[in-house]
């Protein structure tokens, strides 16, 4: 009996992989539907191999780990791969999968691409300056083909935290303060990296992260703990990623911060019942690196056993390099702690995504290598980083025209490292063509270009070659100075608590000022700065966020006329640090700051307590941003009238149709941003002073006039109320349409 038993274990196992080696099983069959060949699949897995599945190991590389990968590959220990960026490797391991592993599952192979593989874009915050949906998807899509190249299959991005604190070093990654925004963004980023077939080889799964509510962690230090009441949640932090969802994201990500004492990574109520239940996500969920394991330091769990415990119950289905779930998943359904239908559910979810991406028909790279910085894709980077840079101000010195001899300096002006920005794993600086560069080649021939950047990186504090450098500068017709932030200056671990020009940039441009020359500053950085003295002394001031691989042709030509600028911020800058965290659409307070206060060195002697003006603001910084969200200038000079609403008042099902006359009195052909803001004035709590809820990109000719017209769902209006329910309010509100969060065209209206 006893070899009856063997041997029919050996027959039906033998059948079996006949009946698998003619592809007879429904999971190997391309036309089955998704979620047979999901359920056939899982049903023939052990419990190790499922538990493979939901392990996620970072790759690297040598002889012997080549073996090693190899081996937990085929033994079904690997559900995924981070950080394999050659296709020999990456085919080399998928060969092991196929071929050799029990069932033949594909690993998933992934890479933080952020913005851009090889070709680099913006950083997205620079993206979200562009305020250009179509823009920011093909930089998704460029990123896509060229990761596919690689046999990356996934990616962690779009990161769609919501970023106010400009101390915060991960701001350089998200697409801003404003959730309307950051939402319509992260949606054109998935699109973009997942394009219409993700089952298509140059197809990447995105990520939505981290969810949820990193950017808001305290005090903007990275990795600390955030505080977000459940309505702020609501409202603020959580709509991209509901958006995210609808767009059809692939995976999601949690985020390393506890809320209110609860990590990210083991916040039920978030990951089953809005996630899962409420948004009906059918993706899968992965932690942070780490994020498992760090829930013990957290102070959340007393050892890694019960932190895998936590964590899967919660709802993370893969665990990024915490081994985690590797070492104590089986022990925990042995032990009843972790359910098998769970177990069975966060593998379908993984299965799924890897059924979706078509990676058990092409396993292996086919995308030919060489997309790989392709022209086009430069030209999109280029369009990118043109479109994201900020005119903040322009006393008629740009274009630079009809100048014989520029000065060109700072530690930003040849720096081909640092202009990628931050997260940018695999893009080649030799490839990058640095504002040196650029002006040399696109505008030499015309304009003699003296270089010297006096400072030889952004934290110089040698003032040394000062003096010689504004000998220079004094026998040029005009300075372009190139500022800001290397790029390891931001990003993750990289919060600032002085968020001002490091180094001796100041120093030297005072020092510049005093030649007399007209100052053209660029600030080239990965967040808001606080720079109010270079606000001072700067002739023009164009703001870049990291502008990536071909952000020097980019602001050449904007320097030099070629092009307009159109970027408009996509954050506050501030006065001085201290303002931060700073957004717009902050709620009134009960005390506004009026703009008539005192000032601190303004202050008599002795002023009695309650005379300088009891309101909202600082004693020694006044009220509000250096420059507020959503401003820019350009070339042209556009002006706004005619703002006409099709009704005085609206039911809560209604549309508000609105228009504005937008005129181009400029002598340059030239794109404007045009905002639609509106004001709740009151509501069962009490509302943000404005918000942006419409925006459009409009070019017009010098002189040029057109009709923006807008249409906006009433339902768009709707908050959580006291009552914590989601529901548009009756009440007043008034319309702006204008170029910044300041935009004064106004027309009230009425929700009945
Ligand atoms: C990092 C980041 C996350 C990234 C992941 C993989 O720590 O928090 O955004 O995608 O690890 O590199």
């Amino acid at each position: 009996m006893k070899y009856g038993k063997a041997l029919m274990a050996t027959l039906l196992l033998a059948t079996g992989n006949m009946l698998y080696a003619a592809g007879g099983f429904t999971y190997k069959k391309a036309d089955a539907p998704v979620e047979d060949r999901v359920n056939d699949l899982l049903s023939r897995m052990t419990i190790d191999e499922k538990i493979g599945q939901l392990n996620q190991r970072s790759f690297y590389e040598g002889e012997e780990a080549m073996k090693m990968w190899q081996s937990e590959v085929q033994a079904g220990n690997i559900g995924s791969l981070l950080n394999i960026v050659t296709p020999d490797n990456a085919d080399a391991i998928q060969k092991v999968a196929m071929e050799k592993s029990r069932l033949g599952t594909p690993v998933l192979m992934a890479r933080d691409v952020i913005h851009g593989y090889k070709t680099v874009f913006p950083i997205p915050l620079g993206q979200a300056a562009t305020f250009d949906d179509a823009i920011v998807e093909l930089g998704g899509r460029v990123a896509a083909v060229e990761a596919s190249s690689d046999g990356i299959r996934w990616t962690f991005t779009p990161m769609m935290d919501i970023s106010r604190d400009a101390r915060w070093g991960r701001i350089a990654e998200s697409f801003g303060e404003d959730t309307y925004l950051s939402t319509r963004l992260a949606v054109a980023n998935i699109r973009g990296l997942q394009g219409e077939d993700p089952s298509d080889p140059t197809s990447i799964a995105a990520c939505a992260k981290h969810f949820v509510g990193y950017g808001a962690s305290e005090s903007g230090r990275d990795y600390n703990s955030t505080y977000i009441p459940p309505r702020q949640l609501r409202d603020v932090y959580l709509p991209p990623f509901k958006a995210a969802v609808e767009a059809g994201v692939l995976t999601f990500m949690t985020s390393f911060n506890d809320n209110d004492g609860v990590p990210a990574t083991g916040n039920r109520a978030l990951l089953k019942d809005v996630l899962r239940d409420e948004w009906g996500f059918k993706g899968f969920v992965v932690s942070d690196w780490g994020s498992i394991q760090q829930m013990i330091p957290h102070g959340f769990c007393p050892d890694l056993s019960n932190a895998a415990d936590r964590a899967f119950n919660a709802g993370v289905d893969m665990d990024m390099e915490g081994y985690a779930y590797i070492s104590h998943l089986k022990q925990l359904i042995e032990s009843g702690k972790v359910s098998m239908g769970d177990i069975d559910n966060a593998v379908k979810n993984v299965l799924r995504v890897k059924f979706m991406l078509g990676l058990f028909e092409n396993p292996y790279v086919v995308t030919p290598q060489s997309v790989k910085y392709d022209q086009l894709h430069h030209c999109a980077a280029r369009k990118a980083a043109e479109l994201s840079s900020i005119l903040l101000i322009n006393y008629g010195v740009l274009p630079l025209k009809g100048v014989k001899k520029v000065f060109l300096t700072g530690p930003l002006a040849d720096a081909p490292h640092e202009q990628m920005g931050t997260w940018t794993f695999d893009g080649e600086k030799s490839r990058t063509v640095t504002i040196a560069k650029a002006m040399r080649d696109q505008f030499g021939s015309d304009v003699e270009i003296v270089f010297d950047p006096c400072l030889t990186f952004s934290r110089d504090r040698s003032t040394a070659g000062i003096p010689q450098a504004c000998s220079k500068a004094a026998a040029a017709d005009v300075i372009v100075a190139v500022m800001g932030e290397e790029s390891i200056l931001s990003g993750e671990g990289h919060s600032r608590a002085d968020i001002t020009l490091p180094g001796a940039q100041n120093e030297y441009l005072e020092a510049l000022k005093a030649t007399g020359k007209p100052l053209v500053t660029v600030v080239m950085t990965g967040r808001p700065m606080a720079i109010p003295r270079v606000d001072e002394i700067s002739d023009a001031l164009l703001y870049v966020f990291h502008p990536g691989t071909m952000g020097g042709p980019a602001i050449a030509d904007i320097l030099f006329g070629k092009v307009s600028p159109s970027g408009k911020l996509p954050v506050s800058l501030p006065r001085f640090s201290g303002q931060t965290p700073l957004y717009y659409n902050q709620h009134a307070t009960g005390r506004p700051a009026t703009g008539k206060e005192t000032l601190m060195y303004d202050a008599p002697i002795e002023a009695p307590m309650t005379s300088t003006g009891c309101s909202s603001y600082y004693f020694d910084a006044g009220f509000g941003p250096l420059y507020p969200f959503g401003y820019g200038l350009s070339y042209g000079r556009f002006t706004y009238s005619d703002l006409c609403l099709d009704s005085g008042s609206y039911t809560p099902d209604g549309t508000i149709r609105a228009s504005v006359t937008l005129t181009n009195d400029g002598d340059m052909e030239a794109t404007e941003v045009v905002q639609l803001y509106v004001k709740d004035h009151f509501g069962s709590v009490t509302r943000p002073v404005r918000e942006l809820k419409q925006y459009s990109r409009v070019t017009l000719k010098p002189h040029e006039s057109t009709t923006v017209r807008f249409e906006l769902p009433v339902k768009e209006l709707a908050f959580t109320g006291l009552d914590m329910k989601y529901a548009v309010e009756p009440g007043d509100f008034t319309l702006y349409i204008g170029g910044s969060s300041k935009a004064d065209l106004a027309k009230d209206f009425k929700v009945n």
